[in-house]
């Protein structure tokens, strides 16, 4: 089921998303609503809070933007109760976006590498390190369930030329070629 992916204004993409127990209802259907919701929207990631969800849950997938001869590099994966032990290497820059800020982009500054630890459906325990864009989506989509969005890191140039844009999305004015829920102030 494709669901509505809620939009800049929406408190619930401000706040700190609680854990996931391991007794929660249809979770196996949660997680395939967040996929296809996700590739409806042509995004590599997305967080519960998206779908007006305060849950720390996101699913991730890396591997449709490698290139051919690094598929195998990419991930698909459900990160439950993440928690981000390091974030390791040189800061880099890249342009991100985000399905809840439609038609805004910004060059954003991360760490190369993450640690963490989650639980997948199962509530099997992982701890595993990524680089590069897996590292770059799982820690924009950690972001989301720390109540953070990826235009708080832009610079404050560029936030003040986007405020506009802001302000009419949290006004209701917006649209996006994917099923969204406008925020009604
Ligand atoms: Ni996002």
């Amino acid at each position: 089921m494709i669901m509505p992916i809620y939009v800049y204004g929406f408190p619930v993409l401000k706040k700190v998303a609680e854990p996931i127990s391991n007794d929660y209802p249809e979770l196996g259907d949660l997680i395939e609503n967040m996929y296809q919701t996700m590739y409806n929207a042509k995004g590599v990631g997305l967080a519960a809070p998206q779908v007006g969800l305060s849950k720390r849950i996101f699913v991730v997938d890396t591997i449709q933007v490698m290139k051919e001869e690094d598929k195998h590099k990419g991930i698909k994966k459900v990160f439950i109760n993440p928690q981000i032990l390091e974030e390791t290497g040189n800061p880099w820059s890249y342009e991100e976006g985000c399905l809840s800020i439609p038609n805004i982009h910004g060059d954003v500054e991360r760490p190369a590498v993450v640690t963490l630890t989650y639980v997948d459906e199962n509530f099997n325990e992982f701890t595993e390190t990524y680089e590069g864009m897996n590292a770059r989506v799982i820690q924009h989509e950690y972001d989301h369930i720390q109540g953070k969005l990826f235009i708080e890191k832009l610079k404050p140039l560029k936030k003040k030329l986007i405020q506009g844009k802001l302000n009419k999305m949290a006004a209701g004015n917006v649209t996006a070629d994917y099923k969204i829920k406008v925020f009604k102030p």
